[in-house]
């Protein structure tokens, strides 16, 4: 989608759908006032009888006397003493919905400060609705017998029209929605694809024309690598597959390019060194059978699904590079199926991480921790700023949160307290469970250092203790996503969750970061 900001009158402009939102309560906002005078306040006539209450509903309105645009959508804001965050989403989300649906080319969405959740300004609000609008246009592309494309519906581009000219910092918004929506497009594609066609090499693939197109590093490590590291926590759980593990290492640069635009430049040849980058790591599971501890039938299709980390991060990259924020960040991906095979590990073996540290597979479905816990160790070597996993990581986790936030757990209070806020800033969510000290004995084994599983009570929490044995050298942070990274049902698909969260976080991290550069 294209965006763009204009300040005209709404009544004069030439649209094929022009959205207003009005409080159900309230004297009209000034666009949607112009146009009702415009019409002969045919608007505030059905306003009362045919738009319901509630934040989010909609009314559309064809051909409006003495108005320019073809349709007008009106959206209901809800009362003015209970609007907030979640209205305004709401709202917007309907819009993107009409938007996605109209068969006109192009839209356009009035819009000024009055009309703002309280504490938000006109950026956030920007960045938030282009995101939002951006995401209610993505359609994944089905493979299907019948010949003839899809009819393409939906607006292309959207204008928002506001009262003032923007300044730069409102038409940048609008950039970066537009490039955190592509950041989940690509996220939930890759989640949404079969494992037979998201395989590990093509997560890999993925991430190298990625790296071609935004200009980053992309190397991909093969078994024979992983052999040679030590990485015998992952490679455990790879061993039952056909499909070849990949360790997918991504970097990207952007600290260094921004120094050089701040006119420190000069014949600088080859690579800058990045200065403690912050590391996402993402759980890259193609597909979780469960292995020789196989799961149980039903819905076992949703374990596509289990890339969803890994999918977060190359699309968080995607993001990064589309706003070409000033920071140098590492993706690690460590890609494999966990299937069942003659050669698959069992439950009783031992193996022995990078880190050095053993491990008693106790349940080969416990999978996810034996590839973050090696992909951990490998990220030392970037003396990072902080590392944060992503993982679609335990059904326990859903029991005890649902599907509304992802869980989070840390062992830093600040690097928690800064994503939580980041996940009410993106509307994406997260909530803190503890990591007690106490839980770590439940990771007790009479055969190694630690079995890579707690026990029936606490599942999320003690997968993370397990984690946290091998993040000692950083701060750290870890995001539970297996309640929120996909729906089921009938909606069933990639949600694109944390795309939002990530993106916002780093954002907030390269505003930091611009206002201590000299
Ligand atoms: N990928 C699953 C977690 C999962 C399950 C996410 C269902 C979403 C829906 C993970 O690898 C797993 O199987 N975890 C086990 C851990 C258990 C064996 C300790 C689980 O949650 O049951
Ligand atoms: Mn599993
Ligand atoms: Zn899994």
């Amino acid at each position: 989608m294209e965006f763009t900001i204009k300040n005209t009158s709404p009544e004069n402009l030439r649209t094929g759908l022009l959205v207003l939102g009005v409080f159900v309560d309230r004297p009209l906002p000034p666009a949607a006032s112009a146009v009702n005078e415009a019409c002969q306040r045919k608007l505030s006539g059905l306003l009362s009888s045919d738009l319901d209450e509630k934040a989010g509903a909609t009314l559309l309105l064809h051909g409006l006397p003495g108005v320019a645009a073809e349709r007008v959508l009106l959206i209901s804001l809800g009362a003015y003493a209970a609007f907030n965050d979640k209205a305004w989403r709401n709202a917007l989300s309907a819009a993107g919905k009409a938007l996605a649906a109209t068969p006109a080319k192009e839209g356009a969405l009035a819009f000024d400060e009055t009309m703002l959740p309280p504490g938000r300004d006109l950026t956030w609000a920007l960045r938030q609705a282009s995101r939002i609008v951006a995401d209610r246009a993505y359609r994944f592309d089905v493979p299907s017998a019948k010949k003839e494309k899809h009819k393409e519906h939906g607006a292309r581009k959207l204008t928002f029209l506001l009262p003032a000219p923007p300044d730069a910092a409102q038409e940048e918004a609008l950039r970066h929605g537009q490039a955190i929506a592509e950041g989940m497009a690509l996220a939930r594609t890759l989640g949404n694809l079969g494992a037979n066609v998201c395989t590990p090499s093509w997560l890999a693939e993925t991430a190298r024309d990625l790296g071609k197109q935004f200009k980053f590093d992309v190397e991909v490590l093969d078994r024979g690598d992983l052999e040679k590291l030590g990485m015998g926590a992952f490679l455990s759980v790879a061993r039952g597959a056909h499909q070849a593990p990949r360790f997918i290492v991504m970097q990207y640069h952007g600290g260094h390019h921004h120094k050089a635009r701040k006119g420190k430049s000069g014949g600088k040849t080859g690579k800058p060194a990045l200065s403690s980058p912050i590391v996402l790591v993402g759980k890259g599971i193609t597909f979780d059978s469960g292995g020789i501890s196989l799961k149980p039938g039903a819905e076992m299709d949703e374990m596509k699904f289990d890339m969803c980390g890994a999918a977060s991060v190359i699309g968080a990259f995607r993001a990064l590079a589309g706003m070409n924020l000033p920071l140098d960040v590492v993706g690690l991906i460590p890609a494999t199926e966990n299937m069942p095979g003659s050669d698959a590990s069992r439950p009783g073996d031992v193996v022995r991480s990078m880190s050095g540290q053993t491990i008693e597979i106790l349940n080969t479905d416990a999978e996810g921790r034996l590839v973050l816990c090696d992909a951990l160790t490998y990220a030392e070597r970037f003396k990072p700023e902080c590392v944060i996993d992503i993982a679609t990581l335990t059904g326990a986790c859903v029991v005890a949160l649902g599907r509304i936030p992802s869980g989070l757990l840390s062992t830093d209070d600040a690097l928690a307290n800064e994503l939580t806020r980041s996940g009410l800033d993106a509307d994406d969510r997260v909530w803190r469970l503890p990591l007690w000290e106490d839980y770590q004995e439940l990771l007790k084994s009479n055969f190694a250092d630690m079995a890579n599983l707690g026990g029936r009570y606490g599942g999320a929490i003690t997968a993370a203790a397990f984690l946290s044995r091998f993040t000692g050298a950083y701060r750290w942070a870890h995001l539970d996503i297996a309640g929120t990274a996909w729906l089921s049902g009938e909606a069933k698909g990639a949600t694109g969750r944390p795309v939002p969260l990530l993106a916002e976080f780093l954002l907030g991290r390269a505003q930091a970061h611009e206002l201590i550069q000299p």
